[in-house]
């Protein structure tokens, strides 16, 4: 007889559940949503685990949380293939696919200094062209610059 490990993680009542996360890729999520912990919010984080699709993923859970339009685009940055499920009295109600828009705007920094989105007392939201999706390569509207692979994550503007 064999004995099958199982992964047991409580399901959520009411909530966010942030499926299908590129193994590695739940911390980095959580930062830049800004969330850590003190917020109170009863959050599981599973990190590495069996996926069918993907090998290995993260997975996020956060109960009482819905996210922004601005938070999902981050987590489409940053995680391409995950799945936002929307989880209402134990149900999941909604499921779809994060999907990067065409222009993301007020979300990366540009890291050109001369940008005029980093000139010091002009308030302009940064404006990036989706250039390609897989990977990811985004091009700042303003001067040109182009951003992909790693440097996307460090340019996003941890926020609240
Ligand atoms: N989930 C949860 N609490 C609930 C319902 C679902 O935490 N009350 C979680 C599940 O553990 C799973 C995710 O939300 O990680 C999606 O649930 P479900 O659609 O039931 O799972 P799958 O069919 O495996 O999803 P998919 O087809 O997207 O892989
Ligand atoms: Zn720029």
């Amino acid at each position: 007889m064999s004995e099958e490990p199982t992964l047991v993680v409580s399901k959520i009542r009411n909530g966010t559940v942030i499926d299908h996360i590129p193994a590695g890729k739940a911390m980095d999520i959580l930062n830049v949503l800004g969330i850590n912990g003190r917020e109170g919010l009863r959050i599981a984080i599973l990190m590495n685990v069996e996926s069918k699709k993907l090998g290995r993923k993260d997975i996020i859970k956060i109960e009482g949380k819905r996210l922004s339009p601005e938070d999902l685009n981050v987590i489409a940055l940053l995680a391409p293939s995950a799945t936002i499920n929307i989880i209402e009295d134990f149900a999941v109600v909604e499921k779809h696919k994060v999907l990067l828009p065409n222009i993301i705007v007020g979300v990366l920094k540009c890291p050109n200094p001369t940008c005029i989105t980093n000139k010091r007392g002009e308030f302009v939201k940064t404006r990036f062209r989706l250039i390609s999706r897989d990977p990811v390569k985004l091009q700042c509207e303003y001067c040109g610059n182009v951003v992909s692979g790693d440097e996307v994550t460090k340019l996003i503007a941890k926020r609240r």
